[in-house]
C-alpha cells in the first residue's frame, strides 16, 4: 500500500497532510483522532455511563418565508394529512388550498380543516390539472401506483412537487420525472423523510465530520414488527408488489437512500436474496379460517386481526368514521374486520411481498453495506453499524454511540426528541421535510432540500436493480 493510500483509508484529509509538513508532525500525531473527534457543540454533560454527549440541539420545524407557500394536497389519507397538518401548526409557511380525494370522509375533512374552497375539492387527481394552477405546489400522497400521472402533470403546468415515495414504479418512470423537472425547472422532493430526523442528521455530521475516520463498512438492519409487516405487506395496501412496488422500494427505499447518503458514494453493484417464506397458505394453522372473526384458533395466533385492530387498537388510522366511544368503536372495527383485507387470515391473502430480504451492496472505493428487511421481529427502529478507520458506531435510531479506537473513548447522541413539534412521524422527519421543501418553494431554489429527486432517483434505482438481482439469481451492476 503506497503511503497517499494509508492517508485516505485513515481519512486524513487536506488540512492534517498540512500539519504532517511541520518538522515533528508525523503522521500518527496527525491521524490521531482525540483533538478532531472533540465535538465542537457538545455541552460538557456525559452519558450515566460516563460517555461524552454529542449535543447538536434540535432544529426548529418551522420554515420562516414572507408569505405562506400554498399547496394542493393529492390524496387526503395517512400521509398527505400528516403533511397538511404541518400548515395547522405553522400556518405562516404553508397554506393548504386545495385537496383531491375520491375518499368523501378525506376529502371533506380536509377542507373544513384548512378553509379550502368548494371550487378547489376535487375527487380524482386528474381534476387539480384541468383548471389554471392555483397554488405554488401540489403534495402528491395518492398510492404508489398513482404518484407518476399526477406528477407529470404537475411539473409541465410549473407546480413544483412534494412527492410520497416510491417516486414511481419503474425505472424510467422515475427517470422521466427526473426529465420533466429538469425540463420545466422545478423542484420535486422526494418524502425520504428520514434524511431530516435528527438523528439521521446527527449521524451524517459526524461522517461527514471524519469521526470514524473513512468508513469502509455498514450493516443496517430494518425491522418491521410481525404485526406491521403483517397490516401493511400481507393485508394492506403493499401487500402486491405488481400493484404497488416491491418491498425492497415500498418499505426499504428509505433504506437504500440513508446508506447512500451516509456512505456519500455511488452504489456500483447489489445482490439479493428473500422470500415470501412464512405467510402463505401452507403455514395456515389447523382450525384457520378466511377471517379471524371465524377462526377455531384466533386466540393461539399473533397476527390476529382481532388482537391487533380491536384489543390493541393499532394502526386505526386506516378505517374512517370511527366512533370515540370504545364500545361503539369496536363494534365498527369488527364490521370493518367482517368487510375489508383487515380482517382476513395473514395466510390466505393474495400477498407476494418477501417477509425476508437480504441484500449486499457495493459502493464506490471498495465500501460495502448490507441492509436487511425483516417482517418477524418484535421491535422497530432501523439498527445501523458503521465501520470506519479509525471508530464505529452502533445505533438504533434513538441513540447512537461512537467509540474512537485509539482513545477508547465513547460519544452518545441520545437528543429527547420529544421535544420537537411533530416528532411522532418517523422522528422528526416528516415535518423536516415539509419545512425544507417550504423553504426550497419560496426561495426558488432545490438546495433546501436534501432529497431532490436527482439523488432520489439514483437510490430508487438501486432497489430496482437488488430487485432484479433476487428475481435473476445474478448479481446486477448499476
Ligand atoms: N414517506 C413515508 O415514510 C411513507 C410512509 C407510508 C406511506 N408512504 C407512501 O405514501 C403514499 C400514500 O400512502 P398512505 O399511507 O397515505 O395511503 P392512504 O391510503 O392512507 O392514502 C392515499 C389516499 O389517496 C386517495 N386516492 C386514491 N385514488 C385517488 C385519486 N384518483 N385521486 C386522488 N386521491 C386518490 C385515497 O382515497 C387515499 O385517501 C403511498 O405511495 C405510500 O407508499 C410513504
Amino acid at each position: 500500500m503506497t503511503r497517499a493510500e494509508f492517508l485516505k483509508i485513515m481519512g486524513v484529509g487536506a488540512a492534517t497532510l498540512a500539519i504532517e509538513s511541520v518538522p515533528g508532525a508525523g503522521l500518527l500525531q496527525a491521524a490521531n483522532p482525540a483533538a478532531a473527534l472533540t465535538p465542537d457543540n457538545t455541552t460538557p454533560a456525559k452519558t450515566k455511563s460516563g460517555a461524552e454527549r454529542l449535543a447538536f440541539g434540535l432544529p426548529d420545524q418551522e420554515a420562516r418565508v414572507a408569505r405562506p407557500v400554498t399547496a394542493i394536497v393529492i390524496g387526503a389519507g395517512s400521509r398527505g394529512s400528516v403533511y397538511a397538518a404541518y400548515s395547522g401548526q405553522y400556518p405562516g409557511a404553508l397554506h393548504i388550498v386545495g385537496v383531491a380525494d375520491p375518499n368523501d370522509t378525506r376529502r371533506t375533512q380536509m377542507a373544513a380543516n384548512y378553509g379550502i374552497a368548494d371550487e378547489h375539492c376535487f375527487r380524482d387527481w386528474s381534476e387539480v390539472f384541468r383548471i389554471p394552477k392555483f397554488a405554488d405546489a401540489v403534495i402528491i400522497a395518492t398510492p404508489d401506483n398513482m404518484h407518476y400521472q399526477p406528477c407529470m402533470q404537475a411539473l409541465a403546468m410549473g407546480y413544483d412537487v412534494l412527492l410520497e415515495k416510491p417516486i414511481a414504479q419503474t425505472e424510467r418512470e422515475c427517470r422521466n420525472i427526473l426529465a420533466q423537472a429538469k425540463k420545466y425547472g422545478r423542484i420535486v422532493g422526494v418524502c425520504h423523510v428520514l434524511r431530516y430526523a435528527p438523528y439521521f442528521r446527527a449521524l451524517k455530521r459526524v461522517l461527514d465530520e471524519g469521526r470514524v475516520g473513512s468508513v469502509i463498512s455498514l450493516q443496517h438492519l430494518e425491522p418491521v414488527r410481525f404485526h406491521h409487516f403483517a397490516h401493511s405487506y400481507v393485508r394492506g395496501n403493499w401487500h402486491s408488489a405488481e400493484a404497488t412496488t416491491p418491498l425492497i422500494l415500498a418499505k426499504a427505499c428509505h433504506d437504500l437512500d440513508i446508506i447512500r447518503w451516509l456512505l456519500g458514494k455511488p452504489c456500483e453493484q447489489v445482490s439479493a436474496f428473500g422470500n415470501l417464506t412464512f405467510f402463505r397458505r401452507s403455514n395456515e394453522p389447523l382450525g384457520a379460517s378466511d377471517r379471524c372473526l371465524d377462526c377455531a384458533v384466533e386466540s393461539q395466533c399473533p397476527f390476529s386481526a382481532l388482537q391487533i385492530y380491536v384489543r390493541q387498537h393499532r394502526y386505526l388510522y386506516v378505517f374512517d368514521n370511527l366512533p370515540k366511544d370504545r364500545a361503539l368503536k369496536d363494534a365498527k372495527l369488527i364490521e370493518y374486520l367482517r368487510t375489508t383485507d383487515y380482517g382476513r387470515c395473514v395466510f390466505r391473502c393474495q400477498n407476494d411481498q418477501p417477509d425476508h430480504y437480504i441484500c449486499n451492496l457495493q459502493f464506490a472505493d471498495d465500501v460495502t453495506a448490507s441492509l436487511q428487511v425483516e417482517a418477524l421481529t418484535s421491535y422497530g427502529g432501523r439498527k445501523t453499524r458503521i465501520m470506519g478507520t479509525r471508530g464505529d458506531i452502533v445505533g438504533d435510531m434513538e441513540t447512537f454511540t461512537l467509540t474512537d479506537f485509539l482513545t477508547g473513548k465513547k460519544y452518545v447522541w441520545d437528543e429527547d426528541i420529544s421535544k420537537l413539534p411533530g416528532y411522532e412521524g418517523h422522528a422528526g422527519g416528516d415535518w423536516g421535510i415539509v419545512k425544507d421543501f417550504v423553504l426550497a418553494v419560496a426561495n426558488h431554489d432545490e438546495k433546501y432540500l436534501s432529497s431532490t429527486i436527482d439523488v432520489s432517483v439514483e437510490s430508487h434505482i438501486m432497489g430496482f436493480k437488488a430487485e432484479t438481482a433476487r428475481l435473476n439469481h445474478k448479481i446486477a451492476k448499476l
